[in-house]
């Protein structure tokens, strides 16, 4: 069946921000070493991605040397600009020509005010990895705070994150960026929250197939690790790619021991589930059942 709605993603920042490796990580199943072999983008890279069956992104990598840049803002305005949805701006952390990135970002920015002044923005303070552990915070913070002031006349509100395609961080950002385009969330919100109770889950989460973004979760009980979706977003990615290597393809996952159940299940054509119990008499095998029953309710 045809996607019903179509959204134009913008993915744009200085050369050797690190775009393309994020783009090829998440829709293109590289692992991060192999990012390392890519190439400059030369002008705009289009890609179209269908997320969920029903959403199809439209992903346009824009190569970031300069002379592309000024190409977008100049000559190719239009074309660029309009009809966007989001536009994901990717910052190297660690560079050292910081007015030059702002002056740019600023550009982009009015070019795109101009253009589709609905549309999202984020910011990605990119290679985060880079910078010392006891420094990150500062040194984020203080790009924060530029960007507070490159947008002073800005009618765009901007989200940000401190990204790195070396952790978990990458899917963090990315899911939440995405999850903002897919039309009715709240409904798969609702359907989970209702999956959870009925099998007397403790946590279930829907991950998008193809990518191991996450799209929704119903927790019953608040937990310390805030990042734990996307840590097993990032292990289970890799596990996937590689049974692919050996010729053989995921299904499911199962972790037991005397605290908690875990299971990790292909779900419907576009996603995958994840359900965890504390319960200790839980069976798996009415879990696996009631995974398939509820398959319906999400497709
Ligand atoms: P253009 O195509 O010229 O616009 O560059 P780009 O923004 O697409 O950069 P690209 O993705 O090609 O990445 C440039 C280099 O940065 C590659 O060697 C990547 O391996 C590296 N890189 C990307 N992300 C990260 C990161 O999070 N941390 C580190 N340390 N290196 C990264």
């Amino acid at each position: 069946s045809r996607p019903r709605s179509r959204r134009k993603v913008l993915l744009m920042g200085r050369s050797g921000a690190g775009k393309t490796s994020m783009r090829s990580i998440i829709f293109a199943n590289y692992v991060p070493r192999e990012t390392r072999r890519l190439g400059v983008t030369m002008d705009v890279e289009h890609s179209q991605i269908r997320f969920l069956g029903d959403l199809m992104l439209s992903l346009w990598d824009c190569g970031g040397q300069d002379v592309f840049l000024d190409s977008y803002l100049d000559a190719q305005r239009e074309n660029i600009f309009s009809e966007v949805q989001l536009l994901i701006y990717v910052f190297d952390i660690m560079s050292t020509d910081v007015e030059r990135d702002w002056y740019y970002f600023s550009r982009v920015v009015d070019c795109l005010r101009n253009s589709s002044a609905g549309a999202k923005i984020y910011c990605l303070f990119h290679k985060v990895d880079l910078v010392p552990e006891h420094q990150r915070q500062a040194v984020v913070e203080e790009r924060k705070r530029r960007l507070k002031e490159a947008l002073t006349d800005s009618l765009f509100s901007v989200e940000c994150f401190a990204t790195s395609i070396w952790d978990e961080t990458l899917y963090k950002a990315w899911s939440f960026m995405i999850c903002g385009l897919i039309p009715q969330l709240s409904k798969l919100d609702g359907a989970l929250s209702k999956f959870c109770e009925t099998c007397e889950g403790d946590e279930v989460v829907l991950f998008e197939r193809a990518t191991f973004l996450v799209i929704s979760h119903a927790t019953l009980h608040s937990h310390s690790d805030v990042h734990r979706f996307e840590k097993i977003s990032n292990i289970v990615k890799r596990f996937k790619l590689s049974c692919n290597k050996n010729q053989s393809h995921f299904h499911s996952l199962e972790l037991r021991n005397s605290q908690f159940l875990a299971i990790i299940e292909n779900f419907t054509c576009y996603t995958c589930v994840l359900y965890v119990s504390y319960h200790p008499h839980v069976q798996s095998t009415a879990v696996k059942l009631n995974i398939q029953c509820a398959k319906t309710l999400f497709e």
